[in-house]
């Protein structure tokens, strides 16, 4: 059926182009006593095609029924009903899949609950069809956004013996057997591993990113991520996707800079190219979307240092779940008040406290604060996280000799503060966060097509 027209063609048409061939899903069946209407999608886009048959030309057919896959043709006619331009006369019709009445996803509304219960036919309903035709265009966009600014798109490994952010939350990957493990003094001798060393699922392409950024000065990377954090939230996956860039002879403003203008970037080609699927968020899924939208397309991002939003989340008397206090990190409470109540839209907050962060933050001159940023948005709070990097060689190395970091296993990334280091920063968007915000969808569970999440790894 190569040659057959995708819906999308179809109501675009600005006439008629006569005799065509559709394939799809059947979203519903209406049978009149004459006539009998079966709406049909095809996933090329959020409308269905209204297909209108003489009852008759149904009798015989086994398995038509919401769920079921039909191949059709006939003449596409002007639609006398409204909303519709187009409709098709049908002349055949075959069923090359057919359903019945115990399929999951009936014509009704289904709660995302249970769409999550089913996250292998998900896919056909109207909410995860506008989701994952948004998913792939943004994901285009990202590499069109880096691509034009001559970025290099470099892909980092997966398995890695590095924990780049530190915490320790890494899968493991292994082919020793977990109920005899090689022991050298009782505990697990790693050197007998695959690799010959402990390895994981990494948690950032960042550090091979800035290898990379020495060499060809703009880079990014755009892959799977992994963090074995057992947080049960509406804002966690342990498999997520992350794009990362990373910018030679560059400091915190021009990071800030490169985050404000990547994120507006994406959401102006959402709401130039999206425009159907937005609608129906809009509509359906939170109310002033568009509105919201449109306002961070023209925004001035906000900045505030880490020591101003903590005086200004004191100032502010409210009382939060997590105290407030200089030194200790933000709660996503916390993030939300910022953004949400005390800015009303996108806000940088920067120079945080040197113990709360990652070894490689570089130190500001107050020996208290480093030059990492974070940008907290509406709804979904922390969206990005970067930094500038500790470019020089022997302030690193006092830094990860104050986290407890072997140096040992590192001298691949001392090395290129050692020969031609240069200032350079870069962030980390978290790509289901930003579908979150651009969706309006609560849940991160609902933005990836397979989510990995504590006690679920099914389909
Ligand atoms: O703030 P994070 O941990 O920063 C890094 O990984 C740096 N190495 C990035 C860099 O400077 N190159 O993560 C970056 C972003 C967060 O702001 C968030 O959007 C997302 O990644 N993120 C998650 N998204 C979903 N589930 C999780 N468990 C996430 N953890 C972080
Ligand atoms: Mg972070």
């Amino acid at each position: 059926m190569r040659n057959r027209n995708t819906i999308k063609s179809l109501l675009a048409a600005t006439t008629s182009p006569g005799s065509v061939q559709v394939c799809g899903w059947v979203r519903s069946v209406r049978s009149g006593k004459e006539v009998s209407f079966i709406t049909l999608n095809d996933g090329s886009c959020f409308a269905s095609l209204q297909l209108v048959a003489q009852s008759a030309q149904l009798a015989d057919l086994a398995g038509l029924a919401t769920g079921a896959c039909l191949h059709a043709t006939g003449m596409l006619i002007a639609s006398p009903a409204a909303g519709q331009r187009w409709e098709l006369q049908l002349e055949t019709l075959e069923v090359t899949g057919a359903a019945d009445e115990t399929y999951p996803l009936q014509k009704k509304q289904h709660s995302l609950e249970f769409l999550r219960s089913i996250a292998h036919l998900r896919p056909r309903s109207n909410t995860f069809g506008a989701v994952f035709r948004l998913r792939s265009q943004l994901a285009f966009a990202v590499h069109q956004f880096f691509q034009h600014r001559g970025f290099v798109y470099v892909q980092t490994p997966i398995i890695t013996a590095n924990d780049c952010e530190g915490a320790g939350e890494m899968f493991r990957v292994t082919t020793l057997d977990p109920s005899q493990p090689p022991l050298t003094e009782g505990r697990i001798d790693w050197r007998e591993d695959f690799f010959g060393e402990r390895t994981g699922l990494t948690v950032s392409g960042q550090l091979q990113g800035e290898l990379f950024a020495t060499a060809f000065s703009d880079i990014y990377t755009f892959g799977p991520t992994f963090r074995a954090e057992n947080s049960n939230t509406s804002r966690h996956a342990a498999e997520f996707w992350m794009i990362e860039p990373e910018i030679a002879f560059a400091d915190l403003t021009d990071n800030c800079q490169l985050a404000e203008d990547f994120l507006r970037y994406m959401v102006s080609y959402a709401l130039e190219q999206c425009q159907e699927d937005l609608d129906f968020f809009n509509a359906r899924i939170e109310k002033g979307l568009l509105e919201k939208l449109h306002a961070l397309a023209a925004a001035r991002f906000e900045r505030v240092t880490y020591t101003q939003a903590v005086a200004l989340l004191l100032k502010s008397k409210c009382t939060f779940e997590f105290p407030v206090q200089w030194g200790k990190d933000l709660q996503a409470e916390h993030e939300r008040y910022l953004t949400e109540q005390i800015f009303s839209g996108p806000v940088f907050v920067t120079d945080y406290p040197r113990h709360i962060k990652a070894f490689y933050m570089r130190d500001n001159d107050d020996e208290k604060t480093v030059a990492a940023m974070d940008l907290l948005v509406p709804r979904v709070g922390e969206i990005i996280g970067g930094s500038q990097r500790e470019e020089c060689l022997e302030r690193l190395q006092n830094k990860m000799a104050a986290q407890g970091i072997a140096a040992g296993d590192m001298e691949w990334y001392l090395d290129i503060r050692r020969w031609g280091s240069c200032p350079h920063a870069g962030f980390g968007l978290g790509f289901e966060r930003l579908l979150m915000y651009l969706t309006g969808m609560e849940n991160i569970r609902d933005v990836i097509p397979f989510p990995r999440t504590p006690g679920n790894a099914r389909f």
